[in-house]
């Protein structure tokens, strides 16, 4: 089945997109990466489709020297790099309306005078503009400036604490914290400049469309959630592949690992919306409260579990499709000797009513044989008495699988019979993709979110308690991993999936790992 006739059934065309009144956007970290490959691309596609007024305005703050111009000549090069749908640049007039509204203020991230200028600039921009001088300060940088920059918001008066009018907000980007004790330090510190309401501690992931359907697929339709339980779930599965190595971020990668990198944030994400009670409301405290009630049903897995529950994985070099692929040790800015691991695969339970002894197996690597982002939900086995048994079984389970990247979609195995005067059963697919029922590209994840940022909108955010207990779950098992380091790191060769004591952890509960 595609879902082109359930589309055409539909009553609801695309949801209204409201643009955010006037506002200055500052990146601090505007020389870096993420600034030019995803943030100023997002910026101004949103422009261009209109949801940017056009007295909004972008500062870019860094601490090298630049001009203007040249902050506008570079950005023009990279947008034309990343943004999905080049043919907006194609029209000059487009970018260079936008580029006139981006500016360059050259600052260190601790000194008080550079911040007093930088607050002189925005008023300017706001007066010259007649505007109220809202503003967005998006924290792009290291992690490690993180706090220097929300102080220096606080004593320049940019923080605005308890005003609605002009409003200021401030976006802090993953890693939020290394563990829960810099989580919360973080928290507090941020907490004393600004409001929880004016936080918006980002994931990129809840931006995804995909993953925005999770609540959908579960709430917006009466036959899954009778189901969605203990009662008829055997397990349920998910995975975050990335064929990439760890590229040219080998310095933050090695202090951090795919725990910090990637569990403690999109995965936590991923689990908490498959996992959770129906919210009360479609209000982002509704939503964040059942989120964070799943966080804290998680059944530890204290240090001394870990060697049970956890296997992490490190690739080495190998040749993938006819090219020669390093391994992580051989990656510029990393240890000869790291054990830092670049896969993880962990078994966890929530423990509460709904999901009482329901594992959750959650895998996720750098350098596996593909891209893929996967939630799979694995039904119970039917009974033997009729078909699951020889000659005919045994059958394999029902399989609902959530596709968030790429290909995405959704699809649902289940048996048919193989016509014919012979009583076989053969599983086939139900498939629902995007790509299919949907004429346009669903939006970047970051158009999306800082879309939202600006409406004051923090649904798609993590809240201060959402983190905390995040850390709360994956802090233990870091410190497990780091008791006799050296031996729980296991090797894979680039290209597969894992070391094979992944397979062995899944396999010792009778289940597979589920790849399509
Ligand atoms: C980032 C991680 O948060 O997510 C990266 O730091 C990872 O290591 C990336 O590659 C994956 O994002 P996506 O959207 O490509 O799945």
């Amino acid at each position: 089945m595609t879902a082109k006739a359930a589309q055409q059934r539909t009553t609801s065309g695309e949801s209204p997109q409201v643009g955010p009144e006037p506002f200055t956007l500052v990146v601090f970290g505007a020389s870096g990466d993420l600034t030019r490959r995803k943030l100023l691309p997002a910026i101004f596609q949103l422009r261009c489709r209109g949801l940017l007024s056009e007295k909004s305005s972008i500062v870019g703050y860094a601490r090298s020297d630049n001009t203007d111009e040249g902050f506008r000549r570079q950005l023009r090069d990279s947008t034309r790099d990343f943004l999905a749908c080049r043919d907006r640049l194609a029209d000059e007039k487009s970018w260079s309306d936008f580029a006139s509204r981006v500016f360059y203020h050259r600052g260190s991230y601790d000194n008080p005078s550079d911040f007093a200028s930088l607050r002189q600039r925005i008023e300017a921009l706001a007066a010259a503009d007649n505007v109220a001088g809202n503003c967005v300060y998006y924290l792009a940088t290291a992690p490690a400036v993180f706090l220097p920059i929300v102080e220096q918001l606080g004593r320049a008066g940019l923080a605005r604490k308890g005003r609605s009018v002009p409003w200021a907000r401030i976006v802090i980007e993953k890693p939020f914290g290394r563990d829960l004790q810099s989580a919360r330090e973080l928290n507090e510190c941020v907490g004393q400049v600004f409001d929880e309401g004016q936080t918006f501690r980002i994931d990129h992931y809840l931006g995804k469309e995909t993953v925005q359907n999770i609540m959908v697929l579960r709430f917006a339709n009466s036959i899954f959630e009778h189901i969605w339980s203990h009662d008829y779930i055997d397990h349920v599965q998910i995975t975050v592949a990335e064929s990439l190595g760890v590229g040219a971020r080998g310095e933050y990668y090695d202090g951090a690992g795919a725990l910090r990198d990637i569990v403690q944030n999109h995965m936590m994400h991923l689990l908490s919306l498959v996992a959770m009670e129906p919210p009360v409301a479609l209000t982002a405290e509704a939503i964040r409260n059942e989120k964070v009630k799943v966080l804290s049903a998680l059944r530890p897995i204290p240090p001394q579990c870990v060697p049970s529950s956890v296997v992490r994985g490190q690739y080495t070099s190998s040749v993938v499709d006819g090219v020669e692929v390093p391994a992580y040790q051989q990656t510029a800015n990393v240890a000869k000797d790291s054990h830092t691991e670049t896969f993880v695969a962990l078994r966890l339970y929530v423990d509460n009513w709904r999901w009482t002894e329901v594992p959750f197996y959650l895998r996720t690597g750098k350098c596996l044989p593909r891209r893929c982002t996967e939630i799979s939900i694995h039904f119970k086995d039917v009974p033997q008495v009729l078909f699951n048994r020889p000659p005919i079984g045994p059958l394999a389970p029902n399989v609902l699988a959530i596709r968030v990247q790429p290909d995405e979609g959704i699809s649902l195995e289940f048996q048919v019979k193989v016509p014919g005067p012979a009583m076989a059963i053969k599983p086939l697919n139900m498939d629902f993709g995007y790509a299919d029922s949907f004429e346009s590209a669903p939006p970047e994840a970051y158009e999306r979110l800082l879309l939202d940022a600006a409406n004051g909108d923090a649904t798609l955010f993590t809240r201060s308690d959402e983190i905390e207990a995040a850390w709360k779950f994956v802090s233990p098992v870091i410190e497990g991993c780091s008791v006799g380091s050296v031996e729980g790191v296991f090797e894979y060769p680039a290209g597969t999936w894992g070391p094979t004591q992944a397979d062995e952890l899944i396999q010792a509960d009778g289940k597979t790992w589920h790849f399509d």
